[in-house]
């Protein structure tokens, strides 16, 4: 029932909702996960693959950090996955109804591969940590060392998705050049990008807003979500999903609670993660909800963004809406629903000419969805 609600898929996972729970090391075990069966997504680890990474955790260790380490990574990470995926009751390890994935570490490819086959055999989600910043661990070229060395990521993600794995990568914004990194694992054939849109000032909504104009990559948002406005903060700028770490640790039930609100919404709105309209600072997607290009607006730049002309956008949107619900919509400011604005934006014109054409909310949002994804088919950058 949930499934149907979001509609997630990303390959052979089917998360049935946009909520995630993100890795802690030395925390995020089969065991704690258990407890978190509500989410949509559980990422467990991260979990050191490799004697080097292994090493580096024991030396973290030492001044005070938690890590999980496993003299047998291979067999540790097969029990975990074991036990994550057994019918389980609160406080023994079990996450009935939660996609699995599995944060990893290694200092060279093989372990990766290895880890890959372990995961896709139980129908988890690899994740390679491209995030990690702790000394030791960049001292062996595993974590954040990654995204320095893009040659090697995309190496590493070319031959990881031999497997047929599903591939996440966990990366930390500002870094690098996002838009050039979060291309270029898209192009090596990644199919999410976790991002924690983590900047000094702050969390940078912008990261997300900059990566979902950029690639098609399914992303998950990270960084002080702790309510559903900041969800909805990282939804509006394009995340496909939201992962929290840090809030699960002061509220046990705020994943629960994320989950009521978003299937609330999704159940009100047909779109969870609808962008907001272009002249409030969103993402190209609302492209989809922009007006008639008449006037000097944000719209433009938009437009020179997509690398369409005002001509192309208007040919683009009235092909799309041809013989479709929103062809209509007497009354409203450009006689017809193509040009109209968000659900959420309340409007009496709009709203009766949905209740002339019989269409719902959800209807309209979900046909504004589609036509979201026609225009940027036909975007040129
Ligand atoms: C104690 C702790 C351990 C973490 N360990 C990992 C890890 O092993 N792998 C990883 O990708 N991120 C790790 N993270 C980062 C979190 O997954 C998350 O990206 C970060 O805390 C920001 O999200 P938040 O604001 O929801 O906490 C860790 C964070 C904390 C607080
Ligand atoms: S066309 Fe309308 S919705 Fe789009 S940016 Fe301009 S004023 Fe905003
Ligand atoms: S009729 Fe309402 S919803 Fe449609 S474009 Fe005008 S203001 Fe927006």
């Amino acid at each position: 029932m949930i499934n149907d609600l979001f509609d997630i898929k990303i390959g052979y996972a089917s998360p049935k909702n946009p909520i995630a729970l993100a890795s802690m090391a030395g925390i995020t075990d089969s065991k704690f996960a258990s407890g978190f069966t509500h989410a949509g997504l559980i990422i467990l680890g991260g979990y050191n693959l490799d004697q080097e990474t292994n090493d580096a955790a024991r030396k973290e260790i030492e001044r005070g950090r938690k890590e999980f380490v496993s003299d047998n990574p291979m067999g540790f990470l097969k029990t975990e996955l074991e036990a994550a995926s057994k019918p389980g009751t609160p406080g023994t390890p079990g996450t009935p109804g939660a996609t699995i994935a599995v944060n990893v570490r290694a200092a060279s490819l093989e372990p990766f591969l290895e880890a890959a086959d372990i995961a896709k055999k139980s129908g988890a989600i690899l994740e390679i940590n491209a995030h990690c910043r702790q000394p030791e661990m960049l001292a062996v070229g595993a974590g954040e060392a990654l995204l320095k060395d893009l040659e090697k990521l995309c190496g590493y993600i070319r031959e990881i998705k031999k497997t047929g794995v599903v591939l996440s990568i966990k990366i930390r914004a500002n870094v690098v050049n996002d838009v050039e990194l979060a291309k270029a694992i898209e192009k090596a054939g990644a199919d999410i990008i976790h991002i924690d849109a983590m900047h000094p000032q702050g969390v940078d909504f912008g990261a997300i807003k900059r990566v979902r104009n950029s690639t098609g990559l399914f992303i998950i948002g990270n960084n002080s979500v702790v309510d559903f406005e900041t969800a909805k903060e990282m939804f509006s700028r394009g995340a496909d999903m939201v992962s929290l770490a840090r809030a699960v640790l002061h509220d046990h039930n705020i994943i629960k609670h994320l989950v009521d609100e978003v299937s609330s919404f999704q159940a009100l709105t047909g779109w969870y993660n609808a962008p907001k309209h272009i002249c409030a600072g969103g993402d190209l997607r609302a492209l989809a909800f922009c007006c008639l290009p008449v006037k000097p607006c944000a719209l433009h730049g938009a437009l020179k963004q997509a690398g369409l002309s005002a001509e192309e956008f208007m040919k683009i949107k009235l092909k799309f809406a041809k013989g479709t619900p929103i062809e209509y919509g007497e009354g409203t400011c450009f006689g017809s629903m193509t040009w109209c604005c968000k659900i959420t934006k309340p409007c009496y014109l709009r709203d009766g000419a949905l209740e002339s054409s019989g269409l719902s909310d959800v209807e309209y949002m979900r046909i504004k969805k589609r036509l979201s994804e026609y225009i940027r088919k036909h975007m040129k950058t």
